[in-house]
């Protein structure tokens, strides 16, 4: 696609596509988005040298990168992104939630891959600007958004495993619906005893693309074990619980007549969930317990097979919250809730989804408006 050249900010150059798509055709590719198929017109690009810093950025229309074969991202894998979404408000503005934690977490994720950490504002910034230019393709409907997919890629072409001297930040957007096909309905989870995500002194805590490509085998197997996900276990013990797949895990007890949300702690080894930081506090809110802890797969079997855990689900960006219908691992198999979707795991879920599209007032400041 050619672009055409118009008006430049102080941090960014913005060359606009030349031939945008009609409204007919952008409803009709934003009918049923799903996630991560269709993308919008531009993207943005910041290029970094260890010699110059970061360079200006630009926002130009979306379309492939040219690579060096010998990029070190193809042969080391130094690769990190982030996800966050921007939501259509009542009034027709658009927001997003909580961008400067996924700008800290993303720094986070360059320092453990050597990368260099892009500044905060500069990562708010490209993401407003490419929103700002496809605020059409923000839907209305509550429950979808436009995702925001940043990511940062080690390009500087040399063979030498060392950190790279040369990156490229990107930013993509993708329209979303539900990220799994069958919606909210719960899953059917695998316990995971041959493979492990995250080993302490690893990349469990990074959003890196690694750890993505590592879980994809474990994926395979639960899916040939006849569930949807994988739920990781602790690399040392092989017995406490960790993850869902690419989300946090929660767990809803009741204990003396009170309900309490339960969410497995932060030990190094978890991806520390910008969703899960919010509904720790959103469940507070609503009046119940909220607590992190370590929950061994014994725990869990028990208190369900006792009647005191009534829920579990797993939450992140993409798939806000997904109930855990059913638990299958190499020993047994457990229902939770009947392998229904349970109150408390759906009263969460609107109370988040309600803030983020601004039927709820933002008590906590965590909407950043766009425009
Ligand atoms: N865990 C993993 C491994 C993830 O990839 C994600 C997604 O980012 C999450 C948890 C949930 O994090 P968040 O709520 O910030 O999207
Ligand atoms: C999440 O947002 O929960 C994710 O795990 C993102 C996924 C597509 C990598």
């Amino acid at each position: 696609m050619t672009a055409l050249s118009t008006s430049n900010t102080a941090r960014f150059d913005v060359q606009l596509a030349r031939e945008p798509l009609s409204s007919e055709e952008r409803a009709k590719r934003m009918q049923n988005p799903g996630f991560g198929k269709i993308f919008t017109e531009h993207m943005v690009v910041i290029p970094y040298s260890e010699e110059l810093g970061w360079g200006k950025g630009v926002l130009k229309p979306y379309g492939p990168i040219v690579l060096d074969p010998a990029a070190s991202v193809l042969h080391y894998g130094q690769a990190i992104f982030e996800g966050f979404k921007a939501y259509r408000q009542p009034d027709g503005h658009v927001k997003t939630f909580r961008p400067e934690s996924n700008a800290h977490r993303f720094n986070a994720s360059a320092r453990r891959l050597a990368m260099p950490e892009l500044p905060v504002d500069l990562f708010v910034e490209a993401a407003d600007i490419l929103i700002r230019q496809e605020k059409d393709w923000v839907p209305n409907a509550i429950g979808e958004s436009l995702y925001l997919r940043p990511f940062m890629i080690a390009t500087e072409a040399a063979l030498g495993v060392k950190a790279a001297k040369e990156y490229l930040f990107i930013l993509i957007a993708s329209p979303s619906g539900a990220y799994f096909p069958q919606g909210v309905k719960p899953v059917t989870v695998w316990i995971s005893e041959n493979y492990v995500r995250a080993a302490p002194g690893g990349t469990g805590s990074a959003k890196c693309a690694g750890n993505y490509a590592a879980s994809l085998v474990a994926q395979t197997e639960a899916k040939a074990e006849g569930c949807d996900q994988v739920v990781w276990l602790d690399a040392v013990h092989r017995r406490y619980i960790e993850e869902m797949g690419g989300m946090n895990i929660f767990f809803v007890y009741k204990e003396g007549g009170e309900t309490v949300v339960v969410t497995p702690m932060l030990t190094g080894t978890l991806l520390p969930g910008i969703t899960r930081l919010s509904l720790l506090e959103i469940a507070k809110k609503l009046g119940f317990r909220a607590e992190e802890r370590r929950i061994s797969v014994d725990d869990w079997r028990e208190a369900i097979l006792e009647g005191r855990m009534t829920e579990a689900f797993a939450c992140g960006t993409a798939a806000v919250i997904t109930p855990i219908g059913t638990v299958k691992s190499a020993h047994g198999e457990w229902q939770i809730n009947r392998g229904e979707t349970g109150p408390v795991a759906s009263q969460l879920r609107e109370a988040l989804l309600n803030l983020q599209h601004g039927v709820d007032a933002d008590l906590n400041g965590w909407m950043h408006q766009v425009c």
